[in-house]
């Protein structure tokens, strides 16, 4: 009789555990671990790739034997995916797109591949929507759809075999929730379902060659199989970010095997489907007058400078605990600024309300918004407009030290194409040259930046 093996996985890091615990000692989260059944592990795996095309080998060979000839990327058609995988699709790897239900992931993928099917094979499989619905939005979106292959289906193994007909240079699985495999017990949307699904289809794309992205819902509470746990299985996970109700939708890499991560790529949706946005300081800086305690700062995303604007508003507080709310921006980060404000900007905020925005709903991660976040707070404590010409970065270290960021020089030409004539940056950062009709001010202290403030 064959025993079922079972494991017990953190829906949240993906660690697994051999007995359940109602913590993860990886992650510390609570209650995210759910058991998996492994399968039999006496049965012998049902299912093999037929035609195995024999792109790996067995052999033990020296790391100057390998073939480096690489495949050419495939280009998805939209120049912003691209950017965000890292020069295009490479043939061959497995690729995970996750988002909330509605941010518009089907849609990417659709444009894209009915874009690409003009020139190569390519199969879209869908497992949520009817062939109907796919159809009548790429109808209604006017994308070519002569050449796509279309199939509606759930089981992996069945795609796979379908696949191997097909012989498609990519493949879409829309989406990994919904898919099962047969030798698993558990419901479509399990941890396990989702982690054998995933991986089963990594090591097809790999054997035949064929680029695979599965699409991966995130649900708030995570109690479906999140795409973390799917991670280290798969080449690339981007993640399509923006609420349903915004315009602008923002794809990250969170883990590329073939590229930079945390490569950043803007698309608008319009009623005509997906938008990419080329040009994206510009959508993020649209301001028609100057405010107090609104500053443009300069962040760095993956390989590209990205001008962004930062509200803040200070204000009397009437409760005993004066609130403090970062959105877009580590709430850590502000109680520590808060701090060097007091003790070396002289700045007493203890009675005030404190709130952070980042226009745009925009993510951000780096220390270079530290300057512009205190001299905005100032702005807004003060009631003073600043000049909308004037742009800001630099990390602010506690002892109330400006420190130079990475990229200066591309932040500040960045700065100067979009007509901003002002810019207070650290003094290490500071060019040899200003660019061009732009007066730049270098500071390596809190006071001298309020100074010139
Ligand atoms: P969809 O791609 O179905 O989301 P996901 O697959 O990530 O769940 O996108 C659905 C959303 O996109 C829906 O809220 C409507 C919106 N949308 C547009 O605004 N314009 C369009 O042309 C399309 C196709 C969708
Ligand atoms: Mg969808």
């Amino acid at each position: 009789m064959a025993k079922n093996k079972t494991a017990y996985v953190c829906n949240e890091c993906g660690q697994d555990f051999p007995r359940w615990q109602g913590q993860c000692s990886a992650c510390n989260e609570w209650n995210t671990i759910t058991e998996v059944r492994l399968g039999s592990s006496s049965a012998k795996r049902t299912h093999q790739f037929s035609g195995y095309a024999g792109q790996t080998s067995n052999q033990v060979q020296t790391l100057d034997q390998i073939d480096l000839s690489e495949l050419p990327r495939i280009a998805s058609s939209f120049g912003e995916f691209d950017r965000v995988l890292g020069g295009g699709i490479v043939p061959g790897s497995a690729i995970l797109i996750g988002g909330h239900p509605g941010a518009g992931k089907s849609t990417l993928l659709l444009q894209t591949l009915c874009q690409l099917s003009e020139s190569m094979n390519a199969l879209y499989v869908t497992g949520e929507e009817s062939l109907q619905q796919v159809a009548m939005r790429a109808h209604r979106l006017g994308l070519p759809t002569q050449k796509l292959r279309m199939l509606s289906e759930t089981s992996v193994e069945a795609i796979c075999d379908i696949a191997l007909n097909e012989k498609p240079k990519i493949m879409v699985v829309d989406s990994i929730q919904v898919m099962h495999m047969a030798d698993i017990q558990s419901s479509p949307g399990s941890v396990s379902q989702v982690r054998e699904s995933a991986s089963y289809l990594t090591r097809f794309a790999k054997q035949q060659g064929i680029a695979v992205i599965m699409v991966g819902h995130v649900t708030k509470d995570g109690s479906l199989a999140g795409p973390k746990v799917l991670e280290h299985c798969i080449d690339c996970s981007v993640m399509f970010e923006g609420d349903s109700d915004s315009r602008y939708r923002t794809l990250r890499s969170h883990k590329n095997r073939f590229g930079a991560i945390n490569e950043l790529g803007v698309f608008a949706m319009t009623e005509r489907g997906l938008k990419e946005v080329a040009n994206p300081s510009a959508i993020f800086l649209s301001r028609e007058e100057a405010s107090s305690g609104s500053l443009v700062m300069v962040v760095w995303e993956g390989t590209r400078p990205l001008l962004v604007e930062l509200q803040v508003l200070v204000d009397n507080s009437a409760m005993a605990n004066p609130r403090r709310v970062a959105v877009g921006m580590d709430a850590n980060r502000l109680a520590m600024l808060l701090a060097v404000m007091h003790r070396h900007g002289g700045l007493q905020m203890s009675d005030q309300d404190v709130f952070v925005n980042v226009v745009g709903g925009v993510k951000v991660s780096e220390t270079s918004a530290d300057l512009t976040l205190l001299l905005a707070m100032v702005s807004s404590f003060r009631g003073e407009i600043m000049s909308p010409e004037l742009v800001v970065f630099g990390e602010v270290g506690l002892s109330g030290e400006i420190r130079p960021v990475p990229n200066g020089q591309e932040r500040l030409i960045e700065a100067a194409k979009h007509g901003f004539k002002r810019a207070i940056v650290p003094k290490a950062n500071m060019p040899k040259k200003a660019p061009e009709g732009m007066e730049v001010i270098g500071v390596t202290k809190l006071a001298q930046a309020l100074e010139a403030l």
